[in-house]
């Protein structure tokens, strides 16, 4: 099986490895971590990458692995490997050093870059061209290694700005910002083609990426003006295939069992209303509704502040929790991304 070298971004520690081996298993894919180093994840799959970076939010690229070893035996495991082998032949192209943070300060990149191109050069029929190659060998600086890839789908980053709260069609404070949303979309698991669920849809921050993604969004908000927002901004970004519902949470309009995936962002009590009911009790009340209209062995992605044990609230509601992350969001609200797994 061939092994798929993820450049991850490093806006936090443990979102992006969770999100791209969730995208894998929204896919459907199995797959084999082989080795984790600070922003690089690589993983044995066969899953699209394609795919997979067209539903990522925390990753750059993704390249095919070609090898890893320490900075300073680099050219040698260049040399004594398959690499070159695996380098299609006759076509331009181009190597790419990426050292991530400050990882091995010693090594002058461009260099390295010259040294790893004219060692492939030598074994490999081929014309440079840095504006437009047609093969793009990537080198990560990570961890005291050099990890190499061949370039084959880069995440469109540009999009998520043309998607921030304040240009989107409608707007209100407690959104969230797209890229944590599509993790959100991710982490739960969301099928192409399957239905995602928000039951605390607010102006459709969640909805709109499961949209763009391929899932159908369904949401439901007690407050009717918010479903006019997200309706406005769902329709704002192209998405005609959704479904909006003015009610409540905690008694959830849907039959059992229907929905394949569930990803939400209720109110905290600040900027969006809990409607005069205590965290607890609005959480306690929603999770049996969550698991109870989600399919059996689906995943629900669910924020709370980190002042809430959500865990403990799910315990008997059928819902199993998978992993939890954290987000500083400002010095006095830390929130929670947890996920769960129906029984
Ligand atoms: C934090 S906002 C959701 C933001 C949304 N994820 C986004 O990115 O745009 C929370 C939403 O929950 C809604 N809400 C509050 N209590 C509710 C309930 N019991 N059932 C359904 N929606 C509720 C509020 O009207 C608000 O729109």
């Amino acid at each position: 099986m061939r092994r798929l070298m993820f450049l991850l971004s490093g806006e936090h520690p443990t979102l992006p490895v969770a999100e791209a081996i969730a995208a894998i298993k929204a896919e459907h894919r199995a797959y084999k971590v082989v080795e984790q180093l600070d922003q690089v994840l690589i993983v044995e799959t066969k899953a699209d990458p394609e795919v997979l970076a067209s539903r990522l939010a925390f990753c750059r690229e993704i390249c095919w692995h070609l090898c890893t070893a320490d900075v300073a035996e680099l050219l040698e495991a260049i040399g004594s490997s398959d690499v070159v082998d695996l380098i299609p032949h006759g076509r331009t192209f181009a190597v790419h050093i990426r050292r991530v943070k400050r990882h091995s300060p010693e090594v002058d990149v461009p260099r390295l870059a010259k040294e790893v191109a004219d060692l492939i050069a030598s074994e490999v029929e081929f014309k440079v061209d840095l504006e437009q190659p047609e093969v793009e060998v990537l080198g990560a600086l990570t961890d005291g290694k050099c990890v190499i890839g061949l370039t084959i789908a880069r995440v469109d980053r540009a999009q998520f700005a043309k998607r921030k709260p304040m240009v989107r069609p409608a707007f209100h404070p407690g959104t969230l910002m797209p890229k944590l949303a599509r993790c959100m979309v991710n982490l739960a698991r969301a099928p192409t083609g399957g239905t995602l669920l928000d039951p605390f849809a607010g102006v459709g921050g969640i909805l709109i990426e499961a949209g763009l993604m391929g899932a159908k969004p369904v949401g439901i908000d007690i407050d009717p003006e918010m479903l006019d927002g997200a309706r406005l901004n769902l329709e704002g970004f192209g998405i005609e295939d959704y479904q909006l519902i003015l009610g409540d949470a905690r008694s959830i309009p849907l039959a059992e069992a229907t929905v394949d995936a569930i990803a939400t962002d209720p109110p905290y009590g600040r900027q969006a209303t809990t409607a005069g009911l205590k965290l607890e009790d609005l959480y306690g009340q929603a999770l049996p509704e969550i698991a109870r209209v989600l399919k059996r062995k689906g995943y629900a992605c669910i924020t709370s502040p980190a002042t809430l044990e959500l865990e403990d609230l799910a315990k008997g509601a059928g819902l199993r929790p998978i992993e939890r992350h954290e987000q500083r969001v400002h010095k006095t609200l830390t929130r929670r991304i947890h996920v769960f797994r129906k029984r």
